[in-house]
């Protein structure tokens, strides 16, 4: 383990958080992690021993000001670890097929996520690498961990970016919108609009009552730049970071602190009809992990949209 270390606030002494890939994801990720102060000591690993440690150095600096260890580390390290978060793995390159990236993603986790279940069989693996519910049923197998200790990062963060989208039309904080995203954190995900509400009104209601019209054609609109944020972002700068780092640093919050925060995070389980698949529903977190103890009221065209989207990412499972 690399010598890189600052100093440990004595009551977070024992939190160990590992983040394997210190890429993009995994560098943005350990240093929302160390600002939170929700770790006592951060591992970062990576394939690239010299960008990770480059990288340790770096967040030492900032260690300095929130006080916490960041070590390079190698999978032996992650025991102990509370949670372990795998960020590894590439991005979609031009004229590559969602499926080609599915089978170089695979193998990597395949390589990787035996390594850190023998070294930490008791950690919750949070995996935030895509197609990341695909991705997640595979570490759930590849682990042999139970079902509530494999969670993918999911539509926590469309969740995040719909709540914005509707808080800028509706003219309130984004904590205020309670509205979720479902499905796969992808193309088949889908708005529950029948559940949506600021204040316990639905969202016509509040509209009715602020005085505003309600207009179905700016929800969707909302919803559409839900889904294609991604695109958006990456079209412009090639990559995103600080909102899927801020998402990841608060799934495991609840899991930390013993929360029982509901969150939309992805978990194999049987969906729509839809048996053994990866998707995301609203979760409880805690120390034991995501646990799924209310199913969701949906009306029945959601009930389709989420049907389908199970069958479409169970279709790129099963290619597998
Ligand atoms: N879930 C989400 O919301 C979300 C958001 C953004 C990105 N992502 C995904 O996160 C992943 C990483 O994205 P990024 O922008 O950080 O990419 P990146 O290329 O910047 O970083 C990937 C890192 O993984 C490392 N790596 C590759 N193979 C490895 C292995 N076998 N073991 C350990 N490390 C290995 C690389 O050396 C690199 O440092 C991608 O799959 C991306 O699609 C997910």
């Amino acid at each position: 383990m690399s010598q890189l270390v600052a100093s440990t606030p004595g009551h977070l002494k024992g939190i160990k958080i590992v983040v394997v890939g210190a890429g993009s994801v995994g560098v943005t990720t350990a240093y929302a992690l160390l600002l939170s102060g929700l770790a006592a000591e951060i591992v970062l690993i990576d394939i690239d021993k010299q960008r990770a440690e480059g990288e340790v150095m770096d967040l030492n600096h900032a260690a300095h000001f929130a006080q916490a260890r960041v070590v390079a580390g190698e999978y032996e390290d992650c025991a102990g670890a509370a949670a372990v978060i795998i960020t590894a793995g590439v991005n979609q390159k031009p004229g590559q097929t969602r499926l080609d990236l599915v089978k170089t993603n695979y193998a990597l986790f395949a390589d990787v996520v035996p390594r850190i279940a023998k070294s930490a069989p008791d950690t919750i693996l949070i995996v935030a690498t895509n197609p990341v519910d695909v991705l997640t049923h595979a570490a759930y197998k590849l682990s042999g961990f139970p079902v509530e200790r494999v969670i993918g990062s999911g539509t926590a963060m469309d969740t995040t970016r719909f709540r914005h989208e509707l808080s800028k039309e509706f003219g309130v904080n984004p904590r205020n919108v309670h509205a979720v995203i479902i499905g796969e954190h992808g193309d088949s995900q889908l708005p529950v609009w029948s559940l949506a509400s600021i204040v316990g009104m639905r969202l016509k209601d509040f509209a009715a009552q602020k005085g505003i019209e309600y207009r179905q054609d700016a929800m969707d609109a909302c919803a559409r730049r839900t889904k294609e944020a991604a695109y958006e972002i990456i079209r412009r700068k090639g990559k995103t970071n600080y909102g899927v780092a801020s998402v990841l640093v608060s799934i495991l919050e609840p899991i930390i602190t013993d929360g029982d925060a509901l969150m939309t995070v992805s978990r194999v389980g049987n969906y729509g009809g839809v048996e053994d698949v990866a998707l995301s529903m609203p979760c409880k977190l805690n120390r034991t992990g995501a646990h799924i103890d209310v199913p969701l009221l949906l009306d029945t065209s959601e009930q389709e949209a989420l049907r389908k989207s199970a069958l479409s990412i169970k279709e790129v499972i099963d290619s597998v």
